[in-house]
C-alpha cells in the first residue's frame, strides 16, 4: 500500500480547553502523530487556551506527558516529541470574561488557516464564538470545530445552531462526530460506492435487515454526572449510530462533497419513522462478582438512566420501506465489537429442495476491532451424500489482506483536525442534518420519560437485556453474537 501524505498549508490552531481531558488524550496525541507523518508543516502551530495561569514551557511539558501517557509506545520518540514541543504555544483566556484576548490576538496569525477548536462545555460556545469576533482574532475563512454532545434536545441544538451562525457562517463550523473519522466507517462509503457488486442489491428487494451494533466493554464509571443526563440514547444513538446507519442506507450522492454527502444522510434522519414503544429495548447493566452496577457510576441512586438501548427502526422510503434496521448499543456488554450487518433475503426459490436447509448471504462490516469484512455464502458441502449446502465465509481482515500498514491507520481526531485545517467539511454534521436527528430522538426519550419506562437490568459481560433477543425473535430473526 503507498502512502500518500498530502501536506496541508500552514496553520495556527487554538484549542479551548487546551489543557482538558480531550485535548490530552485525544486532540495533542493526534497532532502529534500528524506531525511525525510529516504533515504538519514548517510554520504551524498549536496554541492552548485555557484559564490556568500557565507559560509556554508548562504547556510543552503537560503535552509531553500527554503524548507519552495516549500515544502507544512504539510511536513514541524522545527527539520528536521535544521538536513537536517547539510548535505549542499557551495563552491564559478567561472564555468569559476579557482577560488573555488581547495576547491571544496579538499571537494568532491572521495570515495562516486559522482554526479554533472548542474543547469546551458548550455554555462557552457563545462566549467564544463573540470575543474571537470582537476582539478580531478570527480572519473570514477561519474554521471553528465544536465537539457533541451538539445540545441535548431539538431546542438546545437549534439554539447553539443560532449562537455559532451569530458570529460564523455554516460552511466554517465543522461539528465533530468523531465516528465519521474511523478510517472502517469512510470505508462503508468505499464499498458501497466504489464496487458495481453491491449497490443493486442494496435494498428492500434483496435485504431483509440490518443489524447495527456498537458493543462496548467500558462501564461509565468516572462519567456518571455527565451519562446521568444523557444515557445511550443520546449519547450513541442520535449521533454515532444515526450516522452509520446514514451512510448504510443513504442514496448514492452524486460527488464526494461535503453537501451531497451531507444531504443524502438529511433525507434519511427525515425518512425515519417514529419508533413505537414496544420496538424499544432499554438496559441498565448490574453489578457483577467483582464489578460495580450502573447505580454505583451514578450520581442518583434511583436512576432510569439507560446504559444500553436495542431498537428497530423503519425509513419509509422506496429504497428501503419493509427492511428494518435494528440497532444496539451498550456498555459493560460481553466484547468490544463494533459491526453492521446486511443480512440478504433467501433466494427466490430453491432448486435444491427442502433438504438443503435455508441459507442466506450476510455481509458483515466490522468497525471495530479486527476491521475487515466478511461476506457468507453457500456453496456445495465437499464430497459425496448428495447437494448438501453450506455456508462459508468469505473473510477479509484488513490487516491480513493491506499488511502493516492497515493496523497503521490514523485515529478518527488526526484524520478529522487535518480535514478541518484543509476546510473538507465532508465528515461533518451539518446544521440541519444534528437537528433532524433531535427531532427524531425527542419524542422517543419523551415516551420514556412520560411512561417513567425503567431500564431493564442486564449482567455485565452479556449481550444485554433478554428483551432486546426478543426483538429479533418474535420477527423471526436473530442479533449477531457479540464476539471478541
Ligand atoms: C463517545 C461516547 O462519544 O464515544 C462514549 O461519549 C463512548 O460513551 C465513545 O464510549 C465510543 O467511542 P469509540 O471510538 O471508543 O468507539
Amino acid at each position: 500500500m503507498v502512502s500518500r501524505i498530502i501536506p496541508v498549508e500552514p496553520f495556527d490552531l487554538v484549542i479551548f480547553g487546551g489543557t482538558g481531558d480531550l485535548a490530552r488524550r485525544k486532540i495533542l496525541p493526534g497532532l502529534y502523530r500528524r506531525f511525525c507523518a510529516g504533515q504538519m508543516p514548517e510554520n504551524a502551530r498549536v496554541i492552548g487556551a485555557a484559564r490556568g495561569a500557565l507559560k509556554d514551557k508548562d504547556f510543552r511539558e503537560l503535552v509531553s506527558k500527554a503524548i507519552e501517557e495516549f500515544v502507544p509506545k512504539k510511536r513514541q520518540d524522545a527527539k520528536t516529541i521535544k521538536e513537536f514541543a517547539t510548535r505549542l504555544h499557551y495563552v491564559t483566556v478567561d472564555a468569559t470574561g476579557t482577560d488573555g484576548w488581547d495576547a491571544l490576538a496579538k499571537l494568532v496569525r491572521k495570515d495562516v488557516v486559522q482554526a479554533f477548536y472548542f474543547s469546551v462545555g458548550p455554555s462557552l460556545f457563545g462566549d467564544l464564538a463573540t470575543r474571537l469576533h470582537t476582539h478580531k482574532i478570527a480572519n473570514p475563512d477561519a474554521r471553528i470545530v465544536v465537539e457533541k454532545p451538539f445540545g441535548r434536545d431539538l431546542e438546545s441544538a437549534q439554539a447553539l445552531n443560532a449562537v455559532l451562525a451569530d458570529s460564523f457562517d455554516e460552511g466554517q463550523i465543522y461539528r465533530i462526530d468523531h465516528y465519521l473519522g474511523k478510517e472502517t466507517v469512510q470505508n462503508l462509503m468505499a464499498v458501497r460506492f466504489a464496487n458495481v457488486l453491491f449497490e443493486p442489491l442494496w435494498n428492500a428487494q434483496y435485504v431483509d435487515h440490518v443489524q447495527i451494533t456498537v458493543a462496548e466493554t467500558v462501564s461509565v464509571d468516572g462519567r456518571g454526572a455527565y451519562y446521568d443526563k444523557s444515557g445511550a440514547m443520546r449519547d450513541m444513538v442520535q449521533n454515532h449510530l444515526m450516522q452509520l446507519l446514514c451512510l448504510t442506507a443513504m442514496e448514492p450522492p452524486s460527488r464526494f462533497d461535503p453537501d451531497a454527502v451531507r444531504d443524502e444522510k438529511l433525507k434519511v434522519i427525515r425518512a425515519l419513522d417514529e419508533v413505537p414503544a414496544d420496538n424499544i429495548v432499554r438496559g441498565q447493566y448490574g453489578p457483577g462478582e467483582d464489578v460495580d452496577g450502573y447505580v454505583a457510576h451514578s450520581q442518583n441512586p434511583e436512576t432510569k438512566t439507560e446504559s444500553f438501548i436495542a431498537m428497530k427502526v423503519d425509513i419509509s422510503n422506496w429504497r428501503w420501506k419493509g427492511t428494518p434496521f435494528y440497532l444496539r448499543t451498550g456498555k459493560r456488554l460481553k466484547a468490544r465489537s463494533s459491526e453492521i450487518v446486511i443480512h440478504f433475503k433467501q433466494t427466490p426459490h430453491s432448486i435444491f429442495g427442502e433438504d438443503a436447509g435455508s441459507h442466506d448471504n450476510v455481509l458483515t462490516i466490522r468497525l471495530q476491532p479486527d476491521e475487515g469484512m466478511d461476506l457468507r455464502v453457500t456453496i456445495k458441502e465437499p464430497g459425496p451424500g448428495g447437494m448438501r449446502l453450506v455456508d462459508v465465509p468469505l473473510d477479509m481482515t484488513f490487516a491480513d489482506a493491506l499488511g502493516p500498514e492497515a493496523e497503521d491507520v490514523p485515529d478518527a481526531y488526526e484524520r478529522l483536525i487535518m480535514d478541518v485545517i484543509r476546510g473538507n467539511q465532508t465528515l461533518f454534521m451539518r446544521g440541519d442534518e444534528v437537528e433532524a436527528a433531535w427531532a427524531w430522538t425527542d419524542p422517543i426519550i419523551a415516551g420514556w420519560t412520560k411512561r417513567g419506562d425503567r431500564p431493564q437490568p442486564y449482567e455485565p459481560g452479556s449481550s444485554g437485556p433478554e428483551d432486546a433477543l426478543m426483538l429479533l425473535h418474535r420477527d423471526g430473526r436473530r442479533w449477531r453474537e457479540i464476539r471478541k
